[in-house]
Order: C-alpha cells, then structure tokens, then sequence
C-alpha cells in the first residue's frame, strides 16, 4: 500500500430535528463546514465521494447521486456505504482505502441521516429490521430490547445497578450542555434518569440515545497533497472492521460484543498501538449499557470493571481515557449514517488543538468506534496527530 492518509477537513450540521432540510440538503451542508474547513481544499479537488447512510428511515435510495449532483461534483465516482449505524466510519475506511491504494489522492466522506420523517414507532420498527430478519426482527425484537437484555446480564454477572448505567447519561448531558451541535443541551442527575419514564427494563428514556436528522463530513487526503495543504493534518493510523451475531440468541456472551472487540483490536494492531495508548475516544453508547461494555470491548478497562471506571470518574477529560465527551450518541442524538463522522469531526478537532464548543481534550491518539445494527458490523478507526 502506499502511502498515509489524513484528514485535511471536518464538518458537521446541528444534530436534532431538521424539519427545513431534506438528505442531500444535510449532507450538503455538513460538506460545505468540512471544505471550508479544509482552506486549501476546493469543491473541484475533490475525486471522489462516499455517503454513509442506512436505507429505510427517508424515501432517498441514492444519497451519494443525489448528493453528488446537488453539490455540482459529479460526474466524479462514488457510491453508498452502509453498515447501518456505523455506516460513515465504513465509508471512511472506504475513502482512506481507495486513497492508499492510489486510486484518488483527495476524496469526500458524508454521513446523514434524516428520521424525523417517520413516527418513533416506524422508526422502532426500520430499526427492528436490523435484528434478522426471518428469526427475530418478526418477534418483535426492537434495539432498546436488543440491549436491555445486554445490560441485564451484564448486570447480574458484574453487580452493576441501574444508578451505575445512570452515571454514563450524566457525563454525556454535562458535555452535550458545552457542545452547540448536540440535540440535547440540558444536564441531567441520576435522579434525572432514574425517574424518566420506562422504556425496557432496565432502560428509562434518558439511558437511550434519540433518533435524530444530521449530516456531518471528513475530507480525506494523500500524505503527499496533506503536508502541502495544512499544518494540522490529522492522520489516520489504522483502521478495521468486523461483523457479529445478527441475531441475540446467537450471542455466546451478552457482556461483551465481538464485532467492538474485533474491530477495535485490528484497527489498534495496523496502528502499531496499545489501548492503554488512547487518550481520547469516542464509541458508540447508543445506550448507557453500551458505553460500559466498549470501556471493556476496546480494551480500556478489565473485564466486569466498566461500571467502576464511570463511577470514579475516569471516562471524562482529566481521567484515564476521555470517552465521548462530546456528549456521545446520548447527548448528541443518533442519526445513524452521520453518527461515524460526527464521531471522527470531534476527535480531529481535538487532536488538532481546536475545541468543539467550549470541550478541549489534550490528546495525541483517538479513537473513533461505531457499531451497527444489533452487534453486527463493528468499524473503528485510529487517528493521531503525529504521522
Ligand atoms: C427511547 C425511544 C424509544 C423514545 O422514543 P419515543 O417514545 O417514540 O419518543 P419520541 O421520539 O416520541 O419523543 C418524545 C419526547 O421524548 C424526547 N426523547 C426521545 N428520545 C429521547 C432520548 N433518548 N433522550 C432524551 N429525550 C428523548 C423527545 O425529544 C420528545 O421530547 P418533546 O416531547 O419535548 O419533543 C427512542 O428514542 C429510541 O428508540 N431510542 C433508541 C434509538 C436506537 O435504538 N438507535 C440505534 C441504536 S444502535
């Protein structure tokens, strides 16, 4: 392979409800943040353009031609990637494979997602759909449930208690309060969470990340057009993918996701990394249980201490690791095919010295983690400021 590949620019929309924007006006315009934020970097140097979205939730069936042409690109190649909610890490992966392969030397990457179009329970039940399709999805499995049942055994096995979940809401709602691109910009308390109303047990509607409209957008370059356009370039060490259990009787484990613990492992390996290395993360809390087992599945925290890790403070800035403190899925909101480069804006904002409203995190190595559907696609992706 050739050569290292970075990122020259990151953009993002507001995340939340987006009544006046339809998919390609929302990856539009987290396109134009992420180009003017690339300075040296013009609309005709793009070579290609990737779109991570999954497919359901709006009536767009090509987000990339529909994209490509609003944003007067094409005829340059592209097409969709989707690995569900960690559609725009894949189609990053995406981006940066096709550029070390020689194919292109700059390319564009957009993750939208709008929701809002359909009812929470359509929503509930596109979601369902991820779970299989012939076994599960028609029994009623939906995502909340899928996870409940993580967070319980997970529970029963580590003497975790529904407070302990609760703290992961809290950390978020404190950072999501300081981002201006979250949906959700009030701090919560325990008690806050506690006592919001029931969902599936143990989840109440404050320990699950909402469904949203969004977009954000990452430029990619080649080392050799980088070192030329920007002093800050952030580059991308390593990266990998992996799939899991489509269905959640087929889990051998609940209190673990093989997908994360795959992907992350290869992404840290083609990186030459340790977990212990990463001082900034973001991952994907869909829900609060989520973001105890990835403190485990990425390798941060020992087994069955996850739950700790929260309740001594060690996830937020000045801790161990920074983990999404940008107010994560549950803070930000969730529109799945933006989450990945939502994910991947922060940590090149931090990595670069620069703040996401006013959230600083001095770190040198991050790492970007999403996973989509029920544990079924897990993409992770490394990035640091030293080449
Ligand atoms: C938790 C959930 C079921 C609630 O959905 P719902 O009952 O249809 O709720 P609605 O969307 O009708 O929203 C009702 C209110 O609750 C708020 N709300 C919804 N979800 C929320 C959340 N997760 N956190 C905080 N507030 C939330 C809404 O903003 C709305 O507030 P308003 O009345 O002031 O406008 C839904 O958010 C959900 O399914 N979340 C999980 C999404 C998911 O699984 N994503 C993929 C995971 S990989």
């Amino acid at each position: 392979l050739s050569s290292n590949v970075a990122i020259v620019g990151v953009g993002m929309t507001m995340f939340g409800k987006r009544e006046d924007a339809d998919v390609k006006e929302l990856g539009f315009e987290a396109l134009k943040a992420a180009l003017e934020d690339a300075a040296n970097v013009s609309p005709k140097d793009i070579e290609m353009l990737f779109t991570g979205y999954a497919w359901g939730y709006t009536a767009t069936r090509n987000p990339t031609g529909e994209l490509a042409e609003y944003a007067r690109l094409s005829p340059i190649p592209g097409f969709d990637v989707h690995a569900q909610c960690a559609s725009s890490t894949a189609a990053t992966i995406t981006g940066w494979s096709f550029i070390r392969s020689g194919f292109a030397k700059v390319v564009a990457v957009v993750g939208v997602q709008k929701m809002s179009e359909l009812s929470g329970r359509e929503v509930q039940r596109v979601m369902g759909q991820s779970a299989d399709s012939s076994l599960e999805a028609p029994l009623g499995m939906t995502m909340p449930t899928a996870y409940a049942l993580r967070a319980v055994a997970y529970m029963e096995k580590y003497g975790a208690t529904e407070e302990d979940l609760a703290l992961v809401r809290v950390k978020s709602s404190e950072y999501a309060s300081r981002n201006p691109f979250a949906m959700f910009r009030q701090k919560f308390t325990t008690e806050d969470v506690m006592k919001s109303r029931p969902i599936s047990y143990p989840f109440k509607l404050l320990d699950c990340a909402a469904n949203a409209d969004g977009a954000a957008a990452v430029i990619l370059a080649s080392e050799e057009v980088a070192t030329k356009i920007t002093d800050t370039p952030v580059w991308i060490k390593g990266a990998g993918l992996a799939t899991g259990q489509q269905t959640v009787r087929g889990v051998p484990d609940l209190t673990m996701f093989t997908p994360t613990v795959e992907a992350t492992r290869m992404a840290y390996r083609n990186a030459g990394v340790e977990p212990s290395q990463v001082q900034v993360a973001e991952t994907h809390d869909c829900f609060t249980i989520s973001e105890i087992l990835d403190y485990e599945d990425m390798g941060f925290f020992p087994r069955g201490e996850g739950y700790r890790a929260i309740r001594e403070g060690q996830t937020y800035v000045g801790g161990r690791v920074a983990v999404n403190v940008s107010g994560g899925l549950l803070g930000r909101g969730h529109p799945v095919g933006a989450t990945g480069a939502a994910q991947i804006f922060g940590i090149t904002r931090w990595l670069r010295g620069d703040a996401v409203g006013d959230i600083r995190v001095p770190a040198e190595l991050g790492v970007a983690y999403t996973r989509g559907g029920v544990g079924t696609y897990g993409a992770a992706i490394v990035l640091s400021r030293r080449r």
